[in-house]
């Protein structure tokens, strides 16, 4: 079974976690969505924080995450803390993943999930 998430607080959203831990015996692959994406160990601590939720009655066959884009009100919460005298010190950095992932998923990331998706 094919089980799709966002990532929400670095484990996947509450509507995929309700039904991740209702399955049983089945042959799962899982995908996810990050709005960070920059780092493959952030996509592996979501992952096995996902991966919690199913009981070991389940075999997983593959797992795949991608960046994808956040909701404009996520940037202009950072212009808005930006304009403060005083504001954290990676807002920039912020603000330059939060461009980089407007365009995902793209093209790439639907070929990579697809090669995951083959092996
Ligand atoms: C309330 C909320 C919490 C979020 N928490 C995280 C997070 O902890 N880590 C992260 O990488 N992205 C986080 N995001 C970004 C989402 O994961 C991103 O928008 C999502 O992957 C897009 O999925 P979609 O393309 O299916 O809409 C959060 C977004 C929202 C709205």
């Amino acid at each position: 079974m094919d089980v799709g998430f966002w990532t929400d607080k670095g484990a996947c959203d509450d509507t995929a976690a309700a039904f991740l831990v209702k399955m049983q015996g089945k042959e799962v692959f899982l995908f996810g969505a990050a709005g960070f994406g920059g780092e493959a160990a952030y996509f592996e601590k979501i992952l096995k924080n996902t991966l919690h939720k199913l009981n070991s009655s389940n075999t997983i066959v593959c797992t795949h995450m991608c960046q994808g884009k956040m909701p404009m009100s996520v940037r202009e919460r950072y212009e808005k803390m930006l304009s403060a005298p005083i504001h954290a010190p990676n807002l920039e950095g912020m603000i330059e993943n939060f461009d980089k992932a407007f365009s995902h998923p793209d093209e790439t990331d639907l070929i990579e999930l697809k090669n995951a998706a083959s092996k």
